[in-house]
Parts: C-alpha cells; structure tokens; sequence
C-alpha cells in the first residue's frame, strides 16, 4: 500500500476506535537469530539503504560517554556493555535480521519485522519507545529486553513529563488525544527512510501533516480569532502546539 493510503487507513481505522491494522500474520524474530550488520540489509536493500543514509538517525554519532547508551547504538547488550553498532541502525528497528537474510525469499518475509505489518499500534510504538521514551522497567534495570515485534510497555511505566527534557515523544503523545482517541503512532507523521521525506523526518510539512484530518482548522486567523492567543504572521500549527517540538497536541491556555 501506498504511504498516502495506509495514512488514510489508519485514520479510518482509529475513528472506528478499533485497534487492528493489519490482516497478514505477523512476523517474529527467531530468537536465535543473530545480529547481521547494517552492510548485509544494504546490499539487498539499496533504496531503503541510499534514503536512510540522508535521516538524522543514519548521522547520528553517539557520544562515548552516553549515560543510556542503548539509546544512542544498535543491539547494546546488558552483559558486556557493548552495542553491535553505534547509532540507530537498521536492526534497531527491524529486528536481528541475520536469520532474515540467509532464508528462502518466500520465507524472509515471516522474520523480520515491518513496523507498518504490526498487529497492534502499541507495538509499532514500541520500537520508538526503546529510545524515545522515558521510562522505568516493571522488574530489574533498565534497559528490558526487547525486540521489535514486541509489546514493550507490557515491560515498562512511563514517567511523567518533564518540561525540557528530550528523548520524552512517547510520554508526551501517549497523553494527547492523538493518542488516546486516535490511537496514533510516530509512524503516521515520521517515516524512516523513505523518498521524498523531509527534514524532521516528516511525511509531509506542516500544516498539510496536520490538516489532512484538520480541515476545520486550516483557516488560523478563524480558529484562534476569539481566544488570547491570535495567529501571528509565519504562524503555523506547530507554533502553537507544538512549541519546542513537545508532542502533547495540547491547546494554549485560556
Ligand atoms: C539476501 C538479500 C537480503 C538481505 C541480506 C536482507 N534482506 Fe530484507 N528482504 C529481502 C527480500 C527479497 C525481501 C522481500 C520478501 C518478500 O517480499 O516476500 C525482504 C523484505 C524485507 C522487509 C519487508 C518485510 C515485510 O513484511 O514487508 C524488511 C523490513 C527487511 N527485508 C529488512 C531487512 C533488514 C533490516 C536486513 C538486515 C538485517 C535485511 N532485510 C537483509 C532480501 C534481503
Ligand atoms: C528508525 C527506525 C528504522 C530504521 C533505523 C530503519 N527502518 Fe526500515 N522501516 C522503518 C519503518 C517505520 C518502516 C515502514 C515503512 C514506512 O514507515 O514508510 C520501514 C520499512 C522498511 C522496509 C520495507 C519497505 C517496503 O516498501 O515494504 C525495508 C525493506 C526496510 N525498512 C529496510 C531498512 C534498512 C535496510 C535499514 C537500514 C539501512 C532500515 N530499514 C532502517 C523503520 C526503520
Ligand atoms: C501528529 C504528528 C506527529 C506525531 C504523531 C509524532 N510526531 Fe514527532 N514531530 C512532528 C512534528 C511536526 C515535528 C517538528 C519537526 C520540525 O520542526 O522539524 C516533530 C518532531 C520530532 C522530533 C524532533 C524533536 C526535537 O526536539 O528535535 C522527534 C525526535 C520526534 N518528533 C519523534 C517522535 C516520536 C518518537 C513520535 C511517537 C511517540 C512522534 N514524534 C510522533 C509530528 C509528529
Ligand atoms: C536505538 C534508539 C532509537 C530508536 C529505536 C529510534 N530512535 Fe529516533 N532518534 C534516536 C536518536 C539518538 C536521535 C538523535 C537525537 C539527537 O540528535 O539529539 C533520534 C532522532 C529522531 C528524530 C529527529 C529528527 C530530527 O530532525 O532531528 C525523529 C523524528 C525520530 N528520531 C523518530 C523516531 C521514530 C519515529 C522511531 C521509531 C520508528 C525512532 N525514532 C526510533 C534514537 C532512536
Ligand atoms: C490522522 C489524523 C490526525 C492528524 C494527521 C493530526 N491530528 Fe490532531 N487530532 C486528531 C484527532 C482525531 C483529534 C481528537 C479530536 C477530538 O476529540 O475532537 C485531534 C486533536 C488535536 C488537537 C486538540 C487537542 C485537545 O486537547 O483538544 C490539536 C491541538 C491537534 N490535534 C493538533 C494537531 C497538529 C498540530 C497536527 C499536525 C502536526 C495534527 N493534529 C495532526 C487527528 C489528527
Ligand atoms: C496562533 C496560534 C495557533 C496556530 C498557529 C494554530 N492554532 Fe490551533 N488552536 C489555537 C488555539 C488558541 C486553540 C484553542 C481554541 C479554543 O480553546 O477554543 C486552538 C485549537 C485547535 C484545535 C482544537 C479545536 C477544538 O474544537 O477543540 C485543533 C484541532 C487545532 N487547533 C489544530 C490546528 C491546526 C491543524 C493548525 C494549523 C493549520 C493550528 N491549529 C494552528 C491556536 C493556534
């Protein structure tokens, strides 16, 4: 399907408030499977391999001294403290994905993890969580164990909020009504790699992002004409909820 499709799906689909996106099956990671190396995806995947090269997650050069390096690198395992490759990298988001790329091409498709085949918006959330989201682990340290495919908040509480802090979107979005009647995830306005992306990794620009299913507002001057805050030249939707890039899609106060 078409990015622009599933968009409009997935909008029908959670103003049904149902929760199921997909019909296939979906695929999981064998647990044996290893860690292939971002190298191995690219030789097989040269579109997704090129586009990526371009987003802020292929540039990314983590700082030595990260106090989560989990969160900055690739398969950081817990027991010796090194990751697989810094960065964000294709598996952080796909899964171990060596199993994938040795099977029968009728196979490959059952062990490796597209975000847009999940069965549950939670799980796609969930590999974003991994590093956006400030957390504390049900049991144990973090991080928890987890790999794409799964349900990560069955593992983990949310913190509250806290202004100013970064690496906080899903604590942020999960309070919005963009989540909690909408059921959205990061992946209906971020895509990962694909063409034609823009910065901030959008799928389009503000406003058309925000006005595909806010049509109502698209006139600014109009909405905001009987409230304290009037639009101001150069406004645009995210100047007024979104300020600092906080994913709360609040209203302005009175
Ligand atoms: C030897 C070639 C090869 C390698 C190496 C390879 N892939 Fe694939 N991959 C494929 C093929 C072929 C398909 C399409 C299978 C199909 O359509 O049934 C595919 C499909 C996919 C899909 C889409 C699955 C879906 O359900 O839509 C993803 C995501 C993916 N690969 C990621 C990766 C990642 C990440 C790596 C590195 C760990 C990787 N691939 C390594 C050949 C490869
Ligand atoms: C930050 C997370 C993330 C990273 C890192 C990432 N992807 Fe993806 N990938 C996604 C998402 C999300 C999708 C679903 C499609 C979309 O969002 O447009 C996807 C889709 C795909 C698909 C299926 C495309 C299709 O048209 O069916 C392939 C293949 C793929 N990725 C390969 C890769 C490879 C290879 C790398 C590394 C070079 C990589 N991805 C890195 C998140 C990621
Ligand atoms: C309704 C659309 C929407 C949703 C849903 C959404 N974002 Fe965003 N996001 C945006 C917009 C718009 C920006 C601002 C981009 C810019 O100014 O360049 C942004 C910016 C960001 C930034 C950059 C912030 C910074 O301070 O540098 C990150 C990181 C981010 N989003 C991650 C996420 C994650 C993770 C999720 C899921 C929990 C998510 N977003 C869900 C629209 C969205
Ligand atoms: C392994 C950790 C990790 C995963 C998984 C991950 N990210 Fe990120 N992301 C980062 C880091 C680190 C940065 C860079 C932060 C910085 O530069 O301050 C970043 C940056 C971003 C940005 C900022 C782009 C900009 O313009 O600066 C967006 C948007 C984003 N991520 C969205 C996502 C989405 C959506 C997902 C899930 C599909 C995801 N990320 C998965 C670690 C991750
Ligand atoms: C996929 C559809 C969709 C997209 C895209 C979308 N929204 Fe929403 N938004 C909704 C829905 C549904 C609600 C809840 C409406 C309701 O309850 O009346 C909502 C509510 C809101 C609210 C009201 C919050 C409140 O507390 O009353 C604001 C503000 C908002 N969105 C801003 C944005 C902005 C800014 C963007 C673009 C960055 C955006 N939305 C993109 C569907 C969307
Ligand atoms: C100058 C600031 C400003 C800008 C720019 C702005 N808004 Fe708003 N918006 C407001 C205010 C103020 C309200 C609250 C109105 C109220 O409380 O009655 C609001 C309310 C909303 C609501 C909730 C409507 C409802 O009936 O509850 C949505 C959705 C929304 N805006 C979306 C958008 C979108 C989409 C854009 C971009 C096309 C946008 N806004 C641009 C200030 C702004």
């Amino acid at each position: 399907m078409k990015t622009g499709a599933w968009i409009v799906a997935i909008a029908v689909i959670g103003a049904l408030g149902l929760t199921v996106l997909a019909q296939e099956p979906q695929a999981t990671i064998p647990a044996d499977s290893e860690y292939a190396g971002s190298k191995l995806c690219g030789m097989c995947h040269k579109d997704e391999k090129t586009a990526f090269a371009e987003t802020p997650h292929a540039k990314y050069v983590p700082p030595a001294d990260a106090l989560e390096p989990w969160k900055h690198s690739t398969g950081w395992d817990k027991a010796t403290g090194e990751a697989k490759e810094p960065g964000v990298q294709c598996e952080a988001c796909h899964g171990r994905g060596k199993t994938h790329a040795g099977a029968k091409t009728e196979d490959k498709k059952t062990l490796i993890i597209n975000p847009l085949n999940l069965d549950a918006p939670g799980k796609i959330t969930s590999i974003c969580a991994q590093c956006h989201a400030y957390y504390k682990p049900k049991e144990g340290d973090a991080p928890v164990a987890f790999t794409p495919g799964e349900n990560i908040f069955e593992k983990i509480d949310l913190l509250p909020v806290e202004e100013g802090k970064a690496m906080q979107q899903v604590n942020e979005l999960v309070g919005s009504l963009h989540h909690t009647k909408q059921h959205m995830t990061c992946i209906q306005c971020h895509t990962s790699h694909t063409e034609g992306m823009i910065p901030g990794n959008l799928r389009k620009a503000v406003p058309d992002l925000c006005v595909q299913c806010h049509a109502d507002e698209a006139d600014i001057a109009k909405h905001t004409e009987a409230h304290t805050t009037k639009a101001k030249e150069g406004d645009t939707c995210d100047t007024c909820h979104m300020p600092d890039d906080v994913h709360t899609f609040a209203k302005p106060p009175k």
